[in-house]
């Protein structure tokens, strides 16, 4: 079980955790950024300081050891990425995208790259479909095939030496996901999963993160839909509020065409077995004992099960996904290693008017109960149409439903402007901020992750000084990775911010 606490990176942050005020350049960056005032730094300090016991064997610097530079693409190296699980539902996406990325990139900088799973004919299938749907008939010529399973792990050491990232699409996490890690790291390559099951994240930054560091391994979870606009979009109302970010409520809208909405049913393994294991997550969190993160500010209350909306006139329930795990951990992770004042976050999904809440709520009570049994489980893998009320499928959702889907992720901050103390004071900052993109889980999911790959190949001196088990904020907090994101349709805006 996990027995170690994470890293506390830098200088700086050891002159936190004294009390010290942060000063230098970087200090003044994340002032200009508008991030921590001085209030919040001395609560930020606090953490660290006086009265609050740590963990034993808690929190230390990297090991002098660790390699600080992403491998790089050599003889014995061909690929810049390797699409693993491309055969899959979302891995033939992503491998599309992978295609779609080598073409916008210029003559120079070439995107060598291949595709990886148990099955030769399967992967060359998905290849000639992306030639013929890109336009590109030479590309099934042009990509490398790997043939590797999860059940070798000869052959995962044998894909991920010849890589310098591996795009992980072989889900359910919780059951192929560890070997993939274990590969990665044991041969310096780094890995992007688009895993939205906070169990198997969690526990991956447990058990892998000083190996990984060890290595100079960036294995960076959750890179789809599941979480990067919730994660990255945190950050982006941070940077964009003229002052101090304490709180952020996110609700989630899907827009559907004519013909509704439908998700493969890879997805609903995921959920179903990830539901049904709730009592591993709580007791992974007990053990690992962290320290609460310090509120900074108003405390942010939790809304009723059903809420209403206003701004957005809809009712609201919470998201149940990753984004949550996966903000508060990469909050923690920049009050650790970069000194930022911490945000609370909550999110939910927005379900339109009451019928549709009725339904939904009948659908989610549904899963709780049958999750708890394996019969029940067994059900509910076996016939994923009839218990999710249609919206999960073994054949996906069609093209059409794909081009006509699209999401909103809208993001209602509050803070506090230079000089008001969060300690004594209401907020007295409001920002709203939008997070919108094509279709969630087989459009925005590739585009993020190929995206946040690229981030990962061509933005390494504002990555982590050294590799390690992260969250895409944690990682790509100080990359480009906005930039890219809005530039691949995926786009953030600031729709209004005030002082009240
Ligand atoms: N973050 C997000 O927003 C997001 C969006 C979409 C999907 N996802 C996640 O992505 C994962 C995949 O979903 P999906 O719908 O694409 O599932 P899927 O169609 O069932 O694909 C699974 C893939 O895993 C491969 N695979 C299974 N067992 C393997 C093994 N032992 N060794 C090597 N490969 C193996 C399959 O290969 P074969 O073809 O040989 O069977 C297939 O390529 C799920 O965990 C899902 O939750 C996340």
């Amino acid at each position: 079980m996990p027995s170690r606490a994470p890293q506390a990176q830098g200088a700086q942050a050891a002159g936190a955790r004294r009390g010290v005020p942060l000063r230098g350049p970087r200090a003044r960056g994340e002032r200009e950024r508008g991030v921590p005032a001085a209030a919040t730094l001395e609560a930020v300090a606090r953490y660290w300081g006086r009265g609050v016991r740590r963990r034993r064997g808690g929190l230390r610097p990297p090991r002098a050891s660790a390699r600080c530079a992403l491998v790089m693409v050599t003889k014995e190296r061909p690929y810049h990425l390797v699409v693993f699980g491309a055969s899959g539902f979302t891995g033939q996406f992503v491998a599309q995208e992978v295609a779609r990325e080598q073409v916008v990139l210029e003559q120079s900088s070439r995107l060598p790259w291949a595709v990886a799973g148990r099955s030769r004919e399967k992967l060359q299938r998905v290849l000639e479909r992306a030639a013929l749907k890109l336009g590109r008939p030479t590309l099934p010529s042009e990509v490398g095939i790997i043939i590797c399973d999860t059940t070798n792990p000869a052959s995962l050491d044998e894909m991920a030496k010849q890589a310098a990232v591996v795009l992980n699409c072989v889900g359910p996490y919780r059951f192929y996901g560890e070997p993939v890690v274990k590969a990665c790291i044991e041969n310096g390559t780094s890995c992007i999963d688009i895993c939205g099951e906070p169990q198997f994240l969690e526990l991956m930054y447990w058990k892998y993160n000083e190996k990984a560091a060890e290595k100079g391994s960036y294995i960076i979870g959750s890179s789809g839909f599941d979480s990067i606009p919730a994660d990255l979009g945190v950050i982006y109302t941070r940077n964009k509020m003229n002052g101090t970010l304490t709180a952020v409520e996110s609700f989630l809208t899907i827009h559907s065409g004519p013909e509704g909405l439908c998700i493969h049913d890879g997805t609903w393994k995921s959920a179903v077995y990830g539901f049904g294991d709730q009592s591993h997550l709580k007791k992974l969190r007990n053990e690992s004992n962290l320290k609460p993160v310090p509120i900074v500010g108003s405390k942010l209350k939790r809304r009723w099960p059903v809420s209403y909306c206003r701004e957005l006139n809809s009712y609201s329930i919470p998201f149940l996904g990753a984004d949550v795990s996966v903000v508060r951990r990469t909050q923690r992770y920049l009050l650790e290693n970069l000194e930022q004042s911490p945000v609370q976050y909550a999110a939910y999904v927005t379900v339109g008017g009451i019928t549709s809440v009725i339904k939904l709520m009948f659908a989610g009570l549904f899963l709780l109960f049958f999750v708890k049994f394996g019969i029940g489980r067994q059900l509910l893998i076996k016939f994923p149409w009839l218990f999710s009320f249609g919206y999960f499928s073994k054949q996906g959702p069609t093209q059409k439903q794909v081009d006509a889907s699209s999401f909103t992720m809208t993001f209602f901050g509050q803070g506090y402007s230079q000089g008001v103390s969060p300690e004594k004071n209401k907020p007295n900052m409001r920002i709203c901020t939008q997070v919108k993109g094509p279709e969630a889980g087989y459009v925005a999911t590739p585009i993020a992750m190929v995206q946040a790959a690229m981030t990962l190949l061509k933005d390494i001196s504002d990555l982590p000084k050294t590799g390690g088990v992260f969250t895409p904020g944690a990682a790509f907090s100080r990359t480009k990775l906005i930039d890219r994101l809005h530039q691949h349709g995926i786009e953030f805006s600031v729709i209004s911010s005030s002082e009240v």
